[in-house]
């Protein structure tokens, strides 16, 4: 099970994750915390699974995670106004972040929010903003393939998917990668929640994905786009060439490398 007292030795923040709650079994924990967005102590919240039953990914997937193995778990984020990207590139970020540290791997962001590793999946987030009684929030849901062995994952699946035990060789401590991550994260919100420009995640985002001057593909609602991109807009938005002499912004979708 997942060791609050661990978790606590390694939580260094003001706020985020200072009042954990641990599920044994919910449906998903985006959902749980979905209802609970009037809780005075809302931004203080990590709601973490053992067992998920209705766990969700983007695009109406499922998100599977092995119970002591992976971790699944949600916190909110309270915005006014248009949802911002930027949420969920600071969290991707962080995440980036928190994996090197603790393996000796080479983590990167895939467009918006997956985390690979040797171009295979490790992380995902689904941002999902929602208002309650007046207040609205970014919940921010993640899983992370902590310590799955990859015989674990079922075959079609570990052609896509992978885990920072399997691609690190060492094991590692599910409450220090919770805690460090929101170390890591709430500094990046802050920032956001100022108003300040979000320069600074811009600038991490756009070296951790290493996107910029890459031929991508976007499936996004209104179909695909094929284009070069450009750069990424304050936003978090990405500017991309598709070849007939307009710039496209794009703010979400399934993205893919093309060179
Ligand atoms: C994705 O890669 O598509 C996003 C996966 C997000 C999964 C997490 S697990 C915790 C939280 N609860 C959910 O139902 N989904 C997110």
């Amino acid at each position: 099970m997942f060791d609050l007292t661990v978790f606590d030795a390694f939580l260094k923040t003001e706020k985020l994750g200072r009042a954990p709650v641990i599920l044994d079994e919910v449906d998903s924990t985006n959902d749980w915390l979905g209802k609970r967005l009037d809780d005075p102590r809302l931004a203080e919240i990590i709601v973490i699974a053992h067992v998920q039953t209705n766990g969700r990914g983007r695009h109406g997937r499922v998100w599977n995670h092995l119970p002591g193995l992976g971790l699944a778990f949600s916190l909110a984020w309270e915005v006014s106004g248009q949802p911002r990207p930027l949420v969920t590139l600071a969290t991707g970020i962080a995440l980036a972040e928190t994996v090197m540290e603790l393996a000796p791997v080479d983590a990167q962001l895939k467009y918006p929010n997956d985390l690979l590793i040797a171009d295979k999946k490790v992380a995902g987030v689904l941002t999902e903003v929602k208002g309650l009684n007046g207040r609205r929030a970014a919940i921010i849901g993640v899983g992370i393939n902590v310590n799955v062995p990859l015989h674990k994952f079922p075959d079609d699946v570990r052609k896509i998917a992978t885990s920072i035990f399997a691609e690190g060789g060492v094991k590692i401590s599910r409450e220090a990668i919770l805690a460090i991550f929101l170390n890591r994260l709430e500094p990046m919100l802050g920032l956001l929640g100022d108003g300040r420009s979000g320069e600074a995640i811009i600038s991490s985002y756009k070296k951790l994905s290493g996107i910029i001057g890459r031929k991508i593909a976007v499936t996004a609602s209104s179909g695909e786009i094929i284009g070069k991109v450009m750069d990424m807009d304050e936003d978090g938005g990405l500017i991309i060439d598709s070849g007939d002499g307009k710039l496209e912004k794009i703010v979400a979708g399934e993205t893919r490398f093309l060179d």
